[in-house]
């Protein structure tokens, strides 16, 4: 694992999109896996103006997001969808086609992922992966348990995610339960992955993804085995980190 400490969000911002703009530079038709939340907003902007200012070119790059709520349409102003749309694609010149969202209200969300699993491996598997990380060391939507599944599935979210996420919702009962997510085996067969993680509430997730055991109990852990993980965190999680190395 790689660590770059960072002194601010939009430090690490402007670092996880200059990663983000080598890849399309070497690989026009790049497939990207792209993540949602507060964690890569900036990342996003420095890639718009990236895009304004004719630095960087969309037409070819291929996206498929890590997970979506189960239950909300598109339209949805809370759907991971839209997000993206808001955030980032519609600020872009990524073609329509070229975007691959798990669909939050398919009529059968099993085949759904079935069909997502198959789209990433049809179309070579994804370059560069782009993670944050939950306060309780998810990535994707694969939550802490004893077991994890390598595939897309359908994940009931912890009480930890349901709470942190209700302050996009107007209470926390509108919190989707379940969602749409990419497998831990899905995330570990991208080629390149880079995670992202600002602010102390990080903190103890992210020592325990890099130092901890490998365990299911953190799914980020598991990241310790992939052979190209670029790690850009707050460098007061760093500090800790090298605190408890002492
Ligand atoms: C989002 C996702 C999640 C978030 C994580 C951190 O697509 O898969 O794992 O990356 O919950 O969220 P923020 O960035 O809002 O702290």
């Amino acid at each position: 694992m790689k660590i770059k400490p960072v002194n601010s969000y939009n430090e690490m911002s402007k670092l996880a999109a200059e990663i983000v703009a080598r890849k399309i530079k070497d690989k026009p038709n790049a497939v990207l896996g792209l993540a949602t939340g507060s964690t890569p907003l900036g990342m996003y902007r420095e890639l718009i103006s990236m895009y304004k200012e004719g630095k960087l070119d969309f037409s070819k790059v291929r996206t498929f997001n890590l997970d979506e709520y189960l239950g909300l349409p598109p339209s949805h102003p809370q759907s991971y969808s839209y997000y993206m749309h808001e955030n980032f694609f519609k600020h872009v010149n990524i073609k329509k086609e070229n975007i691959h969202i798990p669909s939050g209200n398919a009529p059968n969300p099993t085949q759904e992922c079935l069909k997502y699993e198959r789209q990433i491996e049809e179309i070579g598997g994804i370059d560069l992966q782009i993670l944050g990380i939950g306060v309780n060391g998810h990535v994707g939507f694969n939550e802490p348990d004893i077991n994890l599944k390598a595939l897309t599935h359908i994940i009931q979210l912890a009480d930890e995610t349901v709470k942190a996420n209700s302050r996009f919702f107007k209470n926390i009962d509108e919190v989707p339960k379940m969602a749409i997510t990419m497998g831990m085996g899905t995330i570990m067969r991208s080629k390149q992955i880079i995670l992202l993680a600002w602010g102390l509430e990080k903190k103890e997730a992210v020592i325990k993804a890099i130092t901890g055991p490998i365990t299911t109990k953190v799914p980020a852990s598991l990241l310790q085995l992939h052979k190209d993980v670029t790690l850009i965190i707050d460098k007061r999680i760093y500090e800790k980190l090298k605190e408890d190395r002492k």
